[in-house]
């Protein structure tokens, strides 16, 4: 019998930022956001029959560190990014199969505009889009919006629930054979295939109809990645798949059972529900090539950067930090300051234990290895990630695969995936041969 396929996007959100730009085999001759770099991505990728391109998103530059934004802006730390849409809709005109997955946030965006952005892309690319979700936590992101506070974690996933029904019903207003485009008698639309949504709820009023014919896929291939219960609930809720953190296996397989039974609650088949599970990643001929990248990577990783990074990451400014401290010291005071612990400081007291003591060093050291993903990054061979990846895969019920990243050098780790990962995967009954479908959608499903 055959073996379940893994389905793999690549993650190149953070590619020209901090360090990265400037490593060995980095675009020679581009910088961001030169789109011969995106379009050059989009062609090494499809060469690789990935499933899709994916980039998150954030809408303002870290300004924790230091209380300012400086070191931000000087080293590339989440910045500068673009809004996606201009650049998938140029990515897709040099491909015709891989897919491209935008993020957005519910927090702030409007459900219509969204909803009709979303359907404007599909169109483009025929068939070809994602939207991943995220409810947002930074306040150099909302300062743009017009709020002085967010509102909590769990009336931000609420809204992230009611958003998606909008969306829904603004897709499904406007029925597939509502177009006519009749020559004869020059009839452009069927007004009784047009309806209403008129959306009455807690965030939003919305009279409908959309006011653009349906798209390839009538909806985009919806994700998200919340990892808490209630962010995995608003997963079952209305994901085609979900995304899972940068977690050890074990961890993994926890959540995948979490998601199992968040999904029969709302009466879904966890069998048709993958997790794309983030996987930092470098491949190469040798394992101390592999490796070798990651430790330059680290070397060029500035000091500054990692601080802004950290900061950012956790809401708490660790310019602030002593000379020396004990990491349960360092977790009360990050949540009397209602920052968030969770992340990088949970991992770092989960390993360490919150009674060691570190000093201003030491944190910045373990730092960087976050920064970086010097820890959780498959760096090796493409036969051992290929075991790596297997065994994960088949731990967390053989559906879903990976959304593969946080690249020391792009576009050289793309190529290592398409030209090293890929056909050691295909060798093993693991990875298409070739895109058998026209959507998205329908090649997620491929299994
Ligand atoms: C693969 C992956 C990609 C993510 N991308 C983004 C992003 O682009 N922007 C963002 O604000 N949050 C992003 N997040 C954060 C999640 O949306 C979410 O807030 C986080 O996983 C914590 O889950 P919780 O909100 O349920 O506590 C991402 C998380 C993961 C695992």
């Amino acid at each position: 019998m055959p073996k379940p396929l893994m389905h793999l996007g690549f993650d190149f959100s953070y590619s020209h930022m901090a360090g990265r730009w400037l490593m060995p085999g980095a675009w020679p001759g581009h910088v961001f956001p030169d789109i011969e770099m995106f379009e050059e991505m989009a062609r090494i990728a499809e060469r690789g029959l990935l499933d899709m391109l994916f980039s998150g998103d954030g809408t303002g530059v870290p300004d924790t560190w230091r209380g300012g934004r400086d070191a931000a802006v000087e080293w590339g730390v989440n910045w500068p990014r673009q809004d996606l849409n201009p650049i998938a809709v140029a990515m897709s005109r040099v491909t015709k199969h891989i897919g491209f997955g935008l993020t957005y946030s519910s927090t702030f965006m409007h459900p219509y505009y969204t909803a009709r952005l979303m359907n404007s892309l599909d169109h483009i690319t025929k068939g070809r889009i994602a939207m991943n979700l995220v409810t947002s936590t930074r306040r150099s992101d909302y300062a743009n919006f017009g709020m002085n506070d967010l509102m909590d974690h769990g009336q931000r996933y609420d809204r992230m629930e009611e958003f998606v029904d909008v969306c829904r019903k603004l897709w499904d207003s406007v029925e597939p054979a509502a177009m006519v485009w009749d020559r004869a008698t020059g009839r452009v639309g069927d007004p009784a295939r047009v309806h209403d949504v008129h959306h009455r709820g807690t965030h939003f009023r919305v009279d409908g109809p959309l006011n653009t014919p349906p798209s390839p896929q009538g909806r985009p291939v919806l994700i998200q990645a919340g990892g808490s219960p209630r962010g995995i609930r608003a997963s079952a809720y209305f994901v085609d798949h979900a995304f899972g953190g940068d977690m050890p296996l074990a961890s993994q397989v926890r959540q995948r059972k979490a998601f199992d039974e968040a999904l029969l609650a709302q009466g879904r088949d966890p069998s048709k529900v993958g997790i794309l599970w983030q996987t930092p990643i470098v491949v190469a001929q040798t394992e101390r090539e592999a490796v070798g990248r990651l430790d330059q990577l680290a070397a060029a990783y500035p000091d500054e950067a990692v601080g802004a990074y950290l900061s950012y990451n956790c809401g708490y400014d660790f310019s602030t930090l002593p000379q020396s401290f004990t990491i349960g010291e360092l977790h009360a005071d990050i949540i009397a300051s209602q920052a968030s612990p969770m992340g990088f400081l949970h991992d770092l007291s989960v390993r360490l234990g919150p009674e060691s003591t570190l000093t201003r060093s030491d944190f910045f050291e373990h730092g960087r290895r976050d920064a970086v993903n010097y820890d959780t990054t498959l760096a090796g061979t493409p036969s051992q990630i290929a075991d790596r990846l297997e065994e994960a895969f088949e731990a967390t019920g053989s559906r879903g695969g990976f959304m593969l990243g946080h690249a020391a050098s792009m576009p050289l780790d793309l190529i290592g995936i398409a030209d090293l990962l890929v056909p050691e995967l295909q060798r093993r009954g693991r990875f298409r041969t070739e895109y058998r479908f026209r959507t998205l959608r329908e090649n997620l499903a491929d299994s």
